[in-house]
């Protein structure tokens, strides 16, 4: 069977909503193939390299953002301190560890998440689930939750707007280096990872100032003044992936235009399902989730599935296993790649295998449980000579009570104070920072 952008309709596609009028669903589907790409496929061929680079060692790579985005929080200050703390966690990497930090964001475009049971108990009520904005609606009651496809519309709008505020903040002066101070939020900057980082900025701006004095013309250095971010998200959704994906002029090779990488979910990951078909074709570089249950085998049916020309960058796999499994399970997983010599990139997404329900019920996370996870995936590494590629981390630029832990230290009783996120639980920017010294830490002691 050849590929083609519509060959995965042939293979068995799960986690896909079950639209109450297809028609439309075709129609919006339409409606959306004749639209501009979002991202070009010279950028795509641009992050692939740089996480080539991730796969030889010399560049390590931060994903990170919103489990789920939302249509409710939309606004040019939500992005902006979305964006300030994952650029305050790669300044505090990237000067900590020295070490070259590959900036994607899950943003502009993460809209759509499987769910592990078709409905949910909110309340009294059971209804169906929330699987997104892209999909439906997550207010707890029966109409809201009816897949709705013109939300596949809303979706490639708000991408487009969340991207071109995403340009502007990183190549249009905010990010420039001599901002740092400026990107340390007030609440994040009384607390004791603030003051680090505060302490980390003032070192910046002593070496700024140094290489002026030495006559260096800082002006003339792009890489001061502009920051590299490119989008990511779960290519789920394979009938609106499927109409962003565009023909390149300059190559010929088909690429995913909704964004600039995208990645297989631990629920989509069958050999032989859709979701494999439609990604093994786009030239975009591609992430896998891979959780406590993968084999050996299948990790490497997914090396030769999805990488069989062995491009370095092109395929990057996203352990997913929680603090407890992660010792026993990863270290095969690395080993049979390795020795397969496939060039992926490992990155250690410390979230979905540490959440559990809080007494009250909440969906949480806790600080230790994450920080313990990384810990391990740097062990394996090292044990197994393969390099730790990186983390992968759902956060948030705001205040929020969802995760426990932390240094200034979330309790149970302080989770309903600011819980605001409508999937899972995010890191607040104070635990992000935390979080980036200590892999900061870690990875100077590799
Ligand atoms: C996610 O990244 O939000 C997610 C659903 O992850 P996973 O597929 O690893 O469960
Ligand atoms: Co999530």
């Amino acid at each position: 069977m050849t590929w083609s952008p519509t060959s995965w309709r042939e293979r068995p596609a799960v986690q896909q909503p079950d639209w109450p009028d297809e028609g439309a669903f075709e129609q919006v589907q339409k409606q959306l193939s004749t639209l501009p790409p979002l991202v070009f496929a010279g950028e795509a061929r641009l992050l692939t390299s740089a996480l080539a680079d991730v796969a030889a060692g010399e560049a390590f790579l931060l994903q990170a953002g919103d489990c789920a985005e939302s249509f409710r929080d939309f606004s040019a200050d939500n992005i902006r301190d979305k964006l300030r703390v994952i650029l305050q966690m790669a300044v505090v990497l990237t000067y900590g560890a020295g070490v070259p930090v590959v900036k994607v964001g899950r943003i502009a475009g993460q809209f759509a998440k499987p769910r592990s049971s078709p409905t949910e108990r909110v309340g009294d009520l059971e209804l169906p689930s929330f699987r997104g904005h892209m999909v439906n609606d997550d207010l707890p009651d029966a109409a809201s939750r009816i897949p709705d496809p013109e939300r596949l519309i809303a979706s490639y709008h708000q991408a487009a707007s969340t991207l071109n505020l995403v340009r502007a903040f990183t190549k249009g002066g905010f990010a420039d280096l001599s901002h740092v101070h400026a990107w340390n939020q007030e609440f994040v900057a009384s607390s004791n990872e603030g003051r680090r980082y505060e302490a980390i900025a003032a070192e910046i701006d002593r070496a700024l100032r140094f290489m002026r004095a030495c006559g260096i013309n800082l002006g003339a250095e792009q890489q001061l003044h502009q920051v590299d971010f490119w989008t990511s998200h779960e290519a789920l959704i394979l009938g609106y992936e499927e109409a962003l994906t565009r023909q390149d002029s300059l190559t010929g090779d088909w690429y995913d235009c909704s964004a600039h990488l995208l990645w297989i979910g631990e629920r989509t990951r069958q050999i032989d399902g859709a979701h494999m078909e439609f990604l093994a074709g786009v030239k975009n570089p591609i992430g896998c989730k891979i959780g406590p249950t993968a084999t050996p085998e299948e990790v490497l049916e997914y090396c030769e599935r999805l990488n069989p020309a062995r491009v370095p960058g092109r395929l990057t796999f996203i352990s997913r296993m929680g603090h407890e499994a992660v010792g026993d399970h990863l270290p095969a997983l690395v080993r049979a790649v390795r020795d397969a010599g496939h060039p992926v990139v490992w990155v250690c997404d410390p979230m979905h295998g540490n959440t559990f329900s809080s007494p009250s019920g909440r969906k949480t996370r806790h600080f230790d449980h994450v920080l313990a996870e990384i810990r391990e995936f740097f062990a394996v590494h090292a044990a197994e000579g393969t390099w730790p590629g990186g983390v992968h981390i759902e956060l948030t630029g705001d205040d929020v009570t969802e995760c426990l832990g932390g240094a200034e230290e979330v309790f149970e009783d302080q989770l309903g104070a600011r819980y605001t996120t409508m999937c899972d639980p995010r890191l607040n920017a104070r635990q992000s920072i935390d979080l980036a010294f200590r892999v900061a830490e870690l990875l100077r002691e590799g």
